[in-house]
């Protein structure tokens, strides 16, 4: 099935025009796992999508990871809401989803349900882009690297003092090693960076955060980045093995709510 697409930014980010039930029909799964691989992001503005639709589409293009009420999991900083809550303030920093576990997850879906009236833009950067614009010294230097990912590094980023309790919670996840360049299934390679990479293994160590700092820096050049504002209704759809993101600091009080799901990992980070 074909459907109308917009590229939003010459390396990343397509908007496509339909609607909530051609979606949950999930007759577009295939075209719109396509575009995930080749634009790291896919938009539906207003699409208004109810939960059982937004599950229906997330199945048509993959397995949905059973969290939250039956699939769908509320993002808020609202601890009255989400008993997770304080966490998800680490979205505030550059990062790639579930990068502390073995595999990150494939790829994830927001609708948008409330909006805050300021922060909230969400940005993402494409790591396979900024993978292949790396002069080819660089690249081949970096190229069988190895970096400590850790939750409480990343945690530390929001709560840089926290309760013993909470440096407990943090530690059950315990940090794992991966390549800094990830090589795909599709033969493609992708930077693997954001909040949670803590140190590269085996190299001096303010070495090795200096070089992770550098490749932060120069993947999140604005022509990697795109930047959704959000309008309600919204779903955005991002593959989380090629891209990076982060959303603007927003404030509890005014009650920004997205509700997303998630597709499980489909292939080794190696
Ligand atoms: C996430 C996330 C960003 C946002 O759900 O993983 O980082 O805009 N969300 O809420
Ligand atoms: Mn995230």
């Amino acid at each position: 099935m074909s459907v109308e697409r917009i590229d939003l930014t010459p390396l990343i980010g397509t908007e496509i025009k339909t609607d909530a039930a051609t979606l949950a029909s999930g007759s577009l799964g295939a075209v719109i796992r396509d575009l995930l691989e080749q634009r790291g992001v896919v938009v539906v503005r207003g699409a208004h999508l109810s939960n059982e639709q937004q599950l229906a589409f997330s199945r048509s293009i993959g397995k949905v990871q059973p969290q939250g009420e039956g699939g769908v999991f509320k993002i808020t900083i609202d601890p009255e809401v989400n008993p997770g809550a304080e966490y998800i303030k680490g979205a505030f920093y550059w990062h790639i989803d579930g990068a502390s576990d073995d595999v990150p997850n494939k790829a994830a879906t927001l609708n948008a349900q409330r909006l805050s009236k300021t922060g909230g833009s969400t940005f993402f950067a494409n790591t396979y882009a900024a993978w292949d614009e790396l002069p080819e010294a660089e690249q081949q230097a970096y190229d069988g690297l190895r970096v400590v990912h850790s939750f409480e590094f990343s945690q530390r980023f929001v709560n840089p003092e926290p309760r013993s309790r909470e440096l407990e919670f943090w530690q059950m996840r315990t940090p794992k090693t991966h390549p800094l360049v990830w090589t795909h299934r599709s033969g493609r390679k992708s930077l693997v960076l954001g909040s949670t990479a803590h140190f590269v293994e085996g190299m001096d160590h303010a070495e090795g955060r200096m070089l992770l700092n550098r490749l932060r820096e120069w993947a999140t050049q604005p022509r990697f980045v795109y930047r959704h504002d959000w309008t309600e209704g919204d779903l955005l759809i991002w593959d989380n093995t090629g891209t990076m993101h982060r959303v603007d600091p927003y404030p509890l009080e005014e009650q920004r709510l997205m509700h997303r799901t998630t597709i499980e990992a489909e292939e080794q980070l190696i």
